[in-house]
């Protein structure tokens, strides 16, 4: 059953937990990088101090060329080391957040990988885009730009409001109280935004899913003359993010300034103070500390206007980490079991054991449904619509898990075995089995990586696909588009037909293959498949409802809501199933009306 109900919520420390774990790889380099960071600040910011020097030695008079030079080569020489300190540690950083940022990826895309079909069916394609994207891109800014300008600019208004409390402990220590009140702002305004931005991230989420579906859809867009809807539609949802994120600027423009105010009374002061002391002739003060101090008002400043900026990055990084988080840790409902062993050779026979299963609790599909198979069976699967027959096919790659009752193949639970050995001895082919973006030839090797030439070739042949393969202009070579869009509904098919029968599985299902191809591909379909079944020996399982195949077929589960109502030939099933009789009167009616449309 699938479930969806997953609650997520993390504090600071435990997100910083889960990013920190990701981080470990590159410990070392990181701890190199603060190192040069921290070795870095004191040399960047030494200049100011030399200003004063050279002023005081002005006024006193006491200067000579030879000092001069000295103050300027240091002065020189140290800003020179902080720099250059500052690139590697910059560097080191920069390649950590990148590394970071494959990881992570790399992690994201595995877990899609693993989720199962029910996770997929929930979610919003595009929405999972946008995470391995632009929430990633978020993420990495907030781990080591956010918090690299965070660490920088603490150091730096450490290491400088020690040299402005060490030029003058008295106009220094009143100077920095007004960012005190700076920093109280700060606090008040990463409360209010914080909320803000899970809510810009998400609207842009929605955006990434709408564009995917509308671009998915766009023949139906199209076809109904619906353009102008749309892109009305799109419109109300870039309006949405519009808004949030104008709340958010309107919000960050309110704070930034008050903030920057408050930096600025600094200044206010130091000139203040500074100067009222000199004129009073106080020793407490000299034009030298003066000059060092307007060199080093704004590093103090610079610092808070940052951390304001940065943990304005660093919530939109908490919103998208969160997000990101959020999938990762989200609970893969169809895995191995912790004994589960690997599934050998099998013959084919398949056994479901009182089998139910609903998508949602309360409404079963399927109810207590037996039935055998013995290998190498040829097993037509029939139901109106909604009867439960995809769902059944489902069941036996362990798409989704059964509720109550078992599944057996040779006799093993497929519970019990690992979900690639399982899935390996089994061909799925749906009514309209995906392709991939690329050529027929990367499609059809798919089913079997390892395959040679001539087994593709047989493959492709066995599903009948080789003739109008190489009617093609490039062959084997033709790119078929996403989802195979350049091909028709039949040759779609009939490849995804061949790339089944590379893999050689065991078993084949087959849910209403033809449902959505043209007439010749139709018969060429059958065609295939009843001769693999007939020459493989292997077992098939084949959805249908078209009555030259239910006439001729060995064996009919036929499924009324969910229950298995007859088992058998057509001709017994004709006779002593009523449900049967109608279901097949009724479809004997549609195919003669196709047909006669047709015609
Ligand atoms: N992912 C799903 N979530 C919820 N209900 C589903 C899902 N897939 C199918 N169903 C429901 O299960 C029932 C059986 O579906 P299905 O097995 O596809 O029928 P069939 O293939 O016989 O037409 C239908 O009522 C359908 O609406
Ligand atoms: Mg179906």
């Amino acid at each position: 059953m699938a479930d969806n109900d997953f609650h997520y919520e993390l504090s600071d420390r435990e997100l910083a937990g889960r990013i920190w774990v990701r981080l470990r790889p590159y410990r070392r380099r990181i701890g190199w990088a603060l190192t040069l960071l921290v070795f870095a600040v004191p040399f960047v910011n030494f200049h100011p101090l030399v200003w004063g020097f050279v002023a005081d030695a002005l006024v006193d008079q006491t200067l000579t060329s030879g000092v001069l030079v000295m103050w300027l080569s240091i002065m020189l020489g140290s800003y020179l080391i902080g720099i250059a300190a500052g690139a590697v540690q910059n560097y080191l950083l920069e390649k950590t957040g990148q590394a970071f940022v494959r990881d992570i990826r790399a992690e994201l895309f595995s877990k899609f990988q693993e989720q199962s079909l029910a996770y997929h069916r929930d979610c919003r394609t595009g929405e999972l885009v946008t995470r391995i994207t632009s929430d990633v891109d978020a993420m990495e800014q907030s781990v080591l730009q956010g918090l690299t300008a965070l660490v920088e600019e603490f150091v730096t208004f450490i290491v400088v409001a020690g040299m402005v409390l060490w030029i003058s402990p008295m106009v220094g220590a009143v100077s920095i109280i007004p960012l005190a009140f700076a920093f109280i702002f700060i606090r008040k305004y990463n409360r209010r935004v914080k909320s803000l931005y899970a809510g810009v991230r998400k609207k842009l989420g929605n955006i990434g899913s709408f564009v995917q579906d509308r671009l998915a859809g766009i023949l139906v867009t199209q076809s109904f003359g619906r353009r102008d809807h749309e892109t009305e539609k799109f419109r109300e949802n870039a309006d949405h993010f519009y808004d949030s994120s104008v709340k958010a600027s309107r919000l960050r423009n309110t704070y930034f300034p008050i903030v920057s105010v408050f930096g600025f009374i600094n200044n206010v002061i130091m000139l203040g103070l500074g100067a009222w002391l000199i004129m009073n002739d106080s020793s407490l003060f000299s034009l030298g500390a003066l000059l060092a101090y307007r060199g080093f008002w704004w590093r103090l400043q610079s610092p808070i206007r940052t951390i304001a900026q940065t943990s304005d990055i660093l919530q939109r990084a908490r919103a998208a980490a969160t997000r990101i988080m959020e999938l990762l840790d989200k609970p893969v409902s169809i895995k191995n079991e912790s004994d589960a062993r690997s599934l050998g050779s099998v013959n084919g026979a398949i056994d479901f054991n009182e089998v139910s299963f609903s998508y949602l609790q309360g409404k079963p599909i399927l109810k207590q449904v037996s039935f055998s198979i013995k290998a190498g069976e040829f097993v037509a699967v029939a139901g109106g619509s909604g009867s439960g027959k995809s769902t059944l096919l489902n069941l036996i790659p362990r798409f989704y898990d059964v509720d109550s009752g078992s599944i057996t193949i040779d006799g093993t639970q497929i519970k019990m075995v690992t979900l690639d050995s399982l899935r390996k001895k089994i061909g799925y082919v749906g009514q309209d089995h995906y392709l991939f973006d690329g050529t027929i030839w990367e499609n059809v090797i798919y089913g079997d990586p390892a395959a040679a030439e001539e087994e593709i070739f047989s493959a492709a042949k066995k599903a009948n696909a080789h003739d109008f393969i190489l009617s093609l202009q490039n062959g084997y070579e033709t790119q078929v588009g996403q989802n195979g869009v350049k091909l028709s509904g039949g040759q779609r098919q009939r490849l995804s037909l061949a790339r089944a029968f590379l893999a050689t599985p065991r078993i084949l299902l087959l849910d209403e293959p033809t449902a959505s191809v043209e007439p010749e591909s139709e018969f060429l379909i059958h065609e295939a498949v009843l001769k693999r079944s007939r020459e493989s020996g292997g077992t098939t399982v084949l959805v249908t409802h078209r009555i030259d195949l239910l006439r001729q077929a060995p064996r009919i589960l036929f499924f009324d809501q969910g229950r298995l109502a007859a088992d058998g030939a057509h001709h017994d099933l004709v006779e002593g199933c009523s449900a049967y009789a109608e279901a097949y009167l009724r479809w004997e009616v549609e195919e003669a009306n196709q047909i006669s449309v047709l015609r």
